[in-house]
């Protein structure tokens, strides 16, 4: 069965308990269902991988060249993660950056992604409908065999 990707960084696996003010209450699991909603109209599945540290990122990445595409909300590696940023270079798949919060109506320090440049979208601010509008993204994207 084809598949998407979905990647969480650091800090992500705790969502729902983590800062809802700003990243909302749905948890990790409720963005998965979500996704794997989305995506069903086309017979996908989702491989749903958080991790909190970048080199098991980058290794997942690595594992998972088969998938379809890929979503990725790479948490704060956004600000400096440049072994993520080239092992997204080798995946050969689209794939969309998502951003729960709006990072431009926050710190500086959120303010540029060293991932953004290669990424084929980003979605940023939407709350965890950010996760939803990637996958319909991504199924644009691909366009069904046949
Ligand atoms: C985040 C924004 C990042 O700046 C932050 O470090 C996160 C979450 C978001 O989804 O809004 O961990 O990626």
């Amino acid at each position: 069965m084809t598949a998407i990707l979905l990647l969480n960084g650091p800090n992500l696996g705790i969502l729902g308990r983590r800062e809802p003010e700003i990243y909302g209450t749905e948890t990790l699991f409720d963005i998965e269902k979500a996704i794997e909603k989305e995506v069903a109209e086309r017979g996908w599945d989702i491989v749903s991988v958080q991790r909190d540290s970048e080199g098991e990122l980058i290794r997942s990445i690595q594992e998972h060249y088969y998938t379809a595409g890929a979503i990725v909300n790479p948490g704060a590696l956004m600000i400096n993660g440049w072994g993520l940023r080239d092992a997204l270079a080798n995946y050969p798949k689209p794939w969309i950056e998502v951003h729960l919060s709006n990072v431009w109506a926050r710190e500086q320090f959120r303010h540029e992604s060293v991932i953004a440049p290669l990424a084929d979208g980003v979605v940023v601010g939407m709350g965890a409908l950010g996760y939803r509008l990637a996958a319909r993204a991504l199924l644009e994207l691909t366009p069904p065999i046949g």
